[in-house]
């Protein structure tokens, strides 16, 4: 199957959906190379050992239609060394959550699109089934993102091979939708990011980017100049969207950076005593507007993570709860409800296991991550560091505790033990580390 590594220039890939009402949400991120990261922890239709699994949700031999694109595993997972690309991230292509009316991903995009439908006259064009599969040209140049830019490693991008990888943000769009003439559009959709487990981040979330271009008579009638005129365009949006999703809120916008905006933003809100990153935008770069046919204009764009507002909305304590096909999950959400509170249906007990190695220079904690994902699928609730010191011969020795956690059963001393096992063999062939 030939990959859509122009996916989104092509007509059928890029289906319009009109908006159907709703309330909206970002989600989070954290800042690690000047784009937010949205994530979370693990993946994996785990427990699929066991036949007949109702946890597995989708076959992976599947044909996958994304917008029209047919994609296989074989067209994603590769034996090659340019692809690092695991089985369990397949799983979650063509998921879709972000277009399901009541789960609480689609909730929040159909209430984001309601704002929009509700407070511009000049339609936003919806896009939500964009391919995920980009070029490295999309996830990256287009966007001005620099040749050395962290976000474009291994460590950090799922790569299918070494002109294509999974998008890591909506804004791989933005260039193919300007050259199609589009002046406002939002584009939902998953993203992909190697990344740590924790109970608020995944390898795939979902985010919503949103653009508006502006023409000179609407900044020239206005005086000022016009990037302080789309900049503060920008903050008015973005603060009646915060305040129809959050109600009466404070919120503090925070200076930030991306290669694609200047100036850019953050925009926080104070929720449950704590101040919470929503958002990230800013007015775009002259030159991608450039490149695109939009020299004379000016324009903004913002990024928001739906899975983290969705969580503080919902009260979702775990982002993977966000993939459970458990009825005591799904059945707790309707079409057009935003905010509706989760009921936690049952607490298991968590497993600990602690395991040391030496690392070597290679070792980076994002490998580890996916080899525990990789065994464990979303039984894996948290890795984390909880030792580390260099010896007099200079060698590292890193102590990292797993938690393991079902949120739909009680897992037994056995299971955890094989799953554990598993993780060293795994750990030890795959990273080349010394277990101690
Ligand atoms: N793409 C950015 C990210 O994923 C978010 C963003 C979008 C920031 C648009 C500015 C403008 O982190």
């Amino acid at each position: 199957m030939k990959m859509l590594m122009h996916a989104s220039s092509g007509g059928s890939l890029l289906r319009v959906t009109v908006a159907v009402s709703g309330l909206c949400v970002p989600s989070n991120l954290f800042r690690r190379y000047g784009f937010r990261h949205y994530s979370v922890s693990t993946a994996l239709p785990s427990i699929s050992t066991k036949k007949n699994n109702k946890y597995l949700s989708q076959p992976i031999n599947a044909v996958l239609d994304i917008g029209g694109t047919k994609i296989t595993k074989d067209d994603v997972v590769k034996d090659d060394p340019t692809n690092n690309v695991p089985d369990s991230i397949f799983t979650k292509l063509g998921l879709q959550l972000h277009n399901r009316d009541k789960h609480p991903i689609g909730i929040l995009k159909n209430a984001i699109y309601d704002y929009f439908d509700k407070n511009y006259t000049t339609e936003f064009t919806k896009f939500d089934n964009l391919c995920p599969i980009v070029s490295l040209k999309q996830n990256f140049d287009d966007v001005l993102v620099p040749a050395d830019h962290v976000s474009r490693s291994y460590n950090d991008t799922y790569y299918i091979d070494a002109q294509t990888v999974l998008r890591c943000h909506t804004s791989a769009h933005q260039a193919e939708l300007l050259r199609m003439g589009q002046t406002h559009f939002l584009v939902t959709g998953d993203v992909y990011r190697r990344d740590s487990i924790d109970s608020t981040h995944y390898p795939v979330f979902h985010q919503m980017e949103g653009f508006r271009v502006f023409s000179p008579d609407e900044w020239e009638k206005s005086g000022i100049n016009s990037t302080s005129y789309a900049a503060e365009e920008l903050k008015k949006c973005l603060e009646g969207l915060a305040r129809h999703l959050f109600g009466a809120v404070e919120m503090r916008w925070i200076d930030a950076y991306f290669p694609f905006t200047s100036p850019s933003f953050e925009l926080e809100i104070y929720f449950q005593e704590k101040w919470m990153e929503v958002l990230g935008c800013g007015v775009v770069e002259q030159e991608i507007l450039k490149r695109n046919g939009r020299a004379d204009n000016v324009a903004w764009a913002f990024g928001l993570g739906l899975e983290r507002l969705a969580m503080v909305l919902f009260e979702i304590p775990d982002i993977r709860l966000f993939w459970s096909n458990d009825e005591r999950f799904t059945s707790q959400f309707s079409k057009g409800q935003l905010g509706v509170k989760f009921k936690q249906f049952s607490k298991f007990p968590p497993c600990y296991k602690d395991m040391s190695f030496w690392i070597n220079d290679s070792f980076t904690e994002n490998n580890l991550c996916e080899i525990v994902r990789g065994v464990a699928g979303d039984l894996a609730e948290e890795v984390q560091l909880i030792d580390n010191f260099t010896n007099k011969k200079g060698m590292t020795s890193h102590c990292y505790r797993i938690v393991f956690r079902s949120m739909e059963r009680s897992l037994t001393d056995e299971e955890i033990n094989q799953l554990q096992l598993k993780v060293r063999e795994e750990v030890q062939s795959k990273l080349n580390v010394v277990l101690r």
